[in-house]
């Protein structure tokens, strides 16, 4: 399939359809044509890597780094065929290492369910996820790499190893009652965060703005959204999540809302993560919520959300301003 076959509107997810119709006329194009690019690269190749490969990226999600980079990038990416290869380009290689990221992480958290679907780790063992994982990490780069930006790799490489670092920490913190907030936000920020910023930087290059301040928003909206995702996994419902409640409490993640919670509730304090099935998870999850935790841990995405929009700089691309907006909101007001 080329770019061309793929008719833009249509394939742009009706979840952040508004954004990229506020971003401007050339989004959608921008949009399909990952689409279409990221089906050819995970698509018919070895067939191993062809099964897992393809059914992780065709099972959707909301493509939301390849967006915000092509947001970033503004007007400039339709104005010339080289600036919107480069942002496609950038585009795929971010959702390919989102994807490779997910398939790894899927591993470690020892989750059933993603985008609805059975993940690579439960339908096709422990080895072949990781394997899956490495091979669109490979992907990634070798589609960034033939634009020959060495900035823009260093850009992707750097956010990759933060993001190891984010979850070689969550797995240092599992089933831990001492970590604080301070530390949580900081596996936030390097887990979830440091993708976002790569996105920003690489839609900043592609558009020859200076690429801090959107980094920066981009870090803040991460983590924002990691926060409500983290809620997410206390409040489901999974038909509407694509993933199981309680993910988190059984692989002895500790989260800001169970955070929050074991400071209101004593019988919370002496969960003992460890012994928990899915059902007591669930029930464990039920209490959580009760405790106005949740509700709490919005806010502070809400708060963080607040800051970093009041901190973007005033471009004069009002299509990249208003999409940003739309974003920063989207992420809290749980339609992302
Ligand atoms: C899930 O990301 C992983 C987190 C960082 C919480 P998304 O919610 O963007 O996943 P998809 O791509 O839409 O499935
Ligand atoms: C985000 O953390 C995963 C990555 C950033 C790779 P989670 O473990 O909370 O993500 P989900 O809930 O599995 O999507
Ligand atoms: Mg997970
Ligand atoms: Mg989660």
């Amino acid at each position: 399939m080329t770019a061309g076959d793929t008719e833009p509107r249509a394939a742009v997810p009706a979840v952040v359809a508004p954004i990229a119709d506020a971003a401007g006329p050339h989004v959608a194009g921008l949009v399909a044509a990952v689409e279409s690019r990221l089906r050819d690269v995970a698509g018919p190749g070895e067939e191993a890597v062809d099964l897992a490969g393809t059914a992780a990226v065709a099972a959707g999600g909301k493509r939301l780094r390849p967006l915000l980079a092509i947001v970033v990038a503004g007007a400039a990416a339709g104005d010339d065929d080289e600036r919107a290869r480069a942002a496609v380009r950038a585009g795929v290689a971010l959702e390919l290492i989102h994807t490779a990221t997910l398939a790894h992480d899927d591993v470690l958290d020892a989750a059933p369910l993603r985008r609805g679907r059975p993940t690579a780790f439960a339908e096709h063992g422990r080895a072949a996820a990781t394997c899956l994982g490495d091979a669109l990490f490979a992907a990634a780069f070798a589609e960034l790499a033939a634009g020959g930006s060495t900035s823009a790799v260093q850009a992707l490489a750097g956010a990759c190893r933060e993001l190891a670092q984010g979850e070689l920490l969550q797995r240092a913190d599992a089933w831990r009652t001492d970590v604080d907030e301070a530390r949580y936000l900081e596996r936030c920020r390097l887990k979830t965060g440091a993708l976002f910023a790569a996105a920003a930087t690489l839609g900043a290059q592609v558009g020859g703005v200076a690429p801090e301040p959107y980094a920066r928003f981009a870090t803040a909206i991460g983590v924002a959204f990691q926060l409500f995702d983290d809620v997410l996994d206390v409040v489901g419902p999974p038909e509407v999540t694509g993933k199981p409640r309680g993910t988190d409490l059984l692989d002895g993640t500790v989260t800001l809302p169970l955070l929050l919670a074991r400071a209101e509730d004593p019988v919370l304090r002496e969960l003992d993560l460890r012994a928990l099935d899915p059902a007591g998870a669930a029930a464990a999850c039920d209490r959580i919520a009760a405790t106005g935790a949740t509700v709490a841990t919005e806010r502070r995405a809400r708060e963080l959300v607040d800051v970093a929009l009041a901190a973007l700089p005033p471009d004069g691309d009002a299509g990249r301003d208003r999409a940003l907006r739309l974003i920063g909101r989207g992420v809290v007001d749980r339609r992302l």
